[in-house]
């Protein structure tokens, strides 16, 4: 979380969010303050909810994980406010998303190129998300999976390492980060190959390195290109 995100949690008139979210700021948020939270699923409602409290004239916060603008709540907020065409004024406050959260305590497999794929097709169709996965593949970008695997969803994650081994080496270094900045957090460092040998769900963040990436002192490490001799 940032500061600046913190701030507007503290200064809530009304807080929106995923249960889960609304609980993990729970300490955050003053007495008396109207939280509206809900399940998964049902964000375009809770956008509803937290735009027609707005146009009350109330402080409304609502809650992403890491940050909002990256698989979270932004764009269907701004996209309902201006629905509703009355200029709901809406305020993105950035925070700090499980890629970058997930490579710190690897090391620093995204100091080059890289490229986030979400392996949750429920937004987006299968077929475009195995395009971006070869392209991002081919094209040697490291490689943050989002969304890899639920307890009824894991195909998609065996799929992409399908993909992934045809255009990468096997001892590939690969990061599987839990729970980044939260209690129970792990982090482990493994290869391709072993990839899905590792406990990985939906609080997990995956970290495929190009194929510059190498194993530096125990950490992940992709080398930006500068000359250590000098
Ligand atoms: C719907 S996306 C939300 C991403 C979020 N807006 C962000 O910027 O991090 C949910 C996915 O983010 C990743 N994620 C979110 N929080 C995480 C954490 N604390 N540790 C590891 N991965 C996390 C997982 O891959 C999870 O399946």
């Amino acid at each position: 979380m940032t500061p600046k995100a913190r701030w507007e949690i503290e200064n809530a008139d009304v807080v929106v969010g995923y249960k889960t979210y609304v609980t993990l700021v729970k300490s955050l948020i003053k007495s008396g303050v109207e939280v509206i939270s809900g399940t998964m699923g049902r964000e375009v409602d809770r956008a509803k909810a937290a735009v027609e409290k707005a146009l009350e004239n109330k402080a409304v916060v609502v809650i992403s994980s890491g940050d909002p603008g990256v698989y979270g709540m932004a764009g269907v907020v701004l996209e309902v406010a201006a629905l509703e065409g009355v200029g709901v004024p809406v305020e993105v406050v950035p925070g700090v998303t499980a890629a970058t959260a997930a490579a710190s305590k690897l090391g620093a497999p995204l100091v080059s190129d890289f490229a986030v794929i979400s392996l949750s097709d429920l937004l987006t169709p299968w077929k475009l998300i195995e395009k971006r996965l070869k392209a991002a593949a081919e094209a040697d970008f490291s490689i943050v999976l989002y969304n890899p695997q639920s307890v009824g969803r894991k195909e998609p994650l065996t799929k992409a390492y399908e993909i992934l081994l045809k255009y990468r080496s096997p001892s590939t270094p690969v990061g599987v980060v839990r729970q980044a900045g939260r209690d129970g957090e792990a982090a482990t460092i493994t290869t391709l190959k072993k990839l899905l040998d590792c406990d990985v769900d939906m609080v997990t963040t995956i970290v495929v390195g190009n194929s510059t990436t190498r194993i530096v002192n125990g950490r992940m490490v992709t080398p930006r290109g500068y000359d250590l001799s000098q």
